[in-house]
């Protein structure tokens, strides 16, 4: 099939180079001439575990083009992907003026029906807006398609090719014949394609990313709690997890949610939930455990050090929102250094791949060692803020040499508690006890 992807941002790029695998012939759209320029050199411009591959084969196969000319790029196409972004507004709702500016340009210029698809993550309504502003100077049939996406940044290629499901709003059943088609090649192991109305589909996508945001909290807040009652949220997660009822993931107590798209939808369907005078207590809630967990660690390392941190040098591991990306929207890492400076600390960090990415936003207020060894040396703490798998059988020994002090705030449960208490470490982490910690400290 002919495809039109407009905007080449995470979900956009994902989407088309994923559709050009599958054999169809995909062109994206953006306003952004650097990045066309970039991306029809051959430089993606974001992290992602296995695109890289994909991208060159498909650009290569002639199946996947860029180009900043909406007309060129929608010609012929029997679907068009609308992956635009929705930035929250200031009273948390999602802006949808880049979505409606494309719908409207979209409108005199299409000749042939075609199925347009909200792709990005849209308020309940959305759909039917889209709809208004391409039919007010459209001469053609076409349908508007809510289809949201639920992949994972870090394992976006993987979940778009094996979704667990894929969810399409639309009443037309010419639509549905197309979106059909276009997913047969991703469902063939027997995941469903779930067919529901506009509203349903849109309502969908923040009913799982509030709930997911939703079991991590309670995990977040049971794990304070097993910190006051003396017990270890790794054990009740195993214990609960294995219920089949509860599933056993995303229930990794940590020092919050982050990322692009929990904080942003958790607010936004607070947002529409306030629209229609509904009062959804419970992501009140969420919003408010997570902002409080993403530093609660500070107030123990200020503790640690007799409450001054002046002249003390802070290690940091991971800046990321979480492994396997540079992604660092809504990282409780920058939370974390901010605090840290803001009591007088020095802080030296380093993370595999986002250290660009705060570079461009912290510039030298901190510093950013080449290797994870080199973070520790002559630093009096070390503080973990993401669990990126190489610092989870890090060399001890050396560590020891390095470090002031041998200290680790672990924001991300990365050790075993009788490791570090074996290995003589003064360990604090996240529902768990803390360990080698002297009586004083101990509160
Ligand atoms: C999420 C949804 O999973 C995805 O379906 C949707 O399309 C976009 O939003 P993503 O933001 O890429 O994906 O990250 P995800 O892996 O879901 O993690 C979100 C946050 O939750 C991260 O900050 C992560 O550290 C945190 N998390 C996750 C926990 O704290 N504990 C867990 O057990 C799982």
């Amino acid at each position: 099939m002919k495809l039109a992807v407009v905007g080449t941002g995470y979900v956009g790029l994902v989407t088309g180079t994923c559709f050009a695998e599958t054999g169809n012939q995909v062109t994206c759209v953006d306003i952004d001439e650097r990045k066309v320029e970039k991306l029809n050199n051959g430089i993606i411009p974001i992290y992602e575990p296995g695109l890289d591959v994909l991208f060159h084969r498909n650009v290569e196969e002639g199946r996947l083009k860029f180009t900043t000319d909406l007309v060129e790029g929608i010609k012929g196409a029997e679907v068009i992907f609308l992956a635009l972004p929705t930035p929250p507004g200031e009273d948390g709702s999602a802006d949808l003026k880049y979505i409606l500016k494309v719908a409207s340009d979209l409108g005199p210029i299409l000749n042939q029906y075609v199925v347009v698809v909200d792709k990005s993550t849209v308020p309940v309504g959305t759909a039917e807006k889209v709809h208004a502003h391409i039919a007010d100077n459209a001469k053609v049939e076409f349908d508007v398609v809510s289809n949201p996406e639920f992949l994972r940044e870090g394992v976006a290629v993987e979940d778009f090719m094996k979704p667990d499901r894929v969810v399409i709003g639309t009443r037309s059943e010419r639509a549905k014949g197309v979106m059909n088609r276009l997913y047969a090649p991703l469902v063939r192991q027997g995941n469903p394609v779930i067919f529901m109305d506009e509203r349903s589909a849109e309502m969908t996508k923040y009913a799982a990313n509030a709930f997911l945001a939703t079991k991590i909290t309670f995990m977040n807040e049971i794990a304070n709690l097993c910190e006051r009652v003396g017990a270890n949220v790794d054990d009740i997660r195993r214990g609960i997890g294995t219920d089949s009822r509860i599933g056993k993931r995303f229930l990794f107590a940590g020092i919050g949610y982050g990322g692009s798209c929990f904080p942003k939808d958790v607010q936004a369907l607070a947002k529409t939930a306030q629209d229609y005078q509904y009062d959804f207590k419970v992501l009140k809630s969420v919003m408010q455990v997570n902002y409080s967990q993403k530093t609660k660690l500070i107030p123990q390392i200020v503790e640690h050090f007799d409450g001054n941190l002046r002249g003390k040098t802070i290690a940091v591991w991971g800046l990321a929102f979480k492994p396997y990306t540079d992604d660092i929207r809504e990282a409780p890492a920058l939370d974390n250094i901010k605090a840290l400076l803001e009591a007088g600390a020095k802080v030296t960090a380093y993370d595999p791949e986002a250290m660009e990415n705060v570079r461009n936003i912290l510039g030298n207020q901190i510093t950013y060692a080449h290797t994870s060894y080199a973070a520790l040396d002559d630093a009096d703490a070390l503080v973990i803020m993401t669990e990126w798998p190489l610092f989870r059988t890090p060399d001890f020994d050396k560590m020891n040499l390095l470090l002031k002090n041998k200290v680790i705030f672990d924001g991300r449960n990365v050790y075993e508690v009788d490791q570090m208490r074996e290995l003589g470490y003064t360990y604090y982490s996240i529902g768990r006890e803390a360990v080698n910690v002297s009586v004083e400290q101990k509160v």
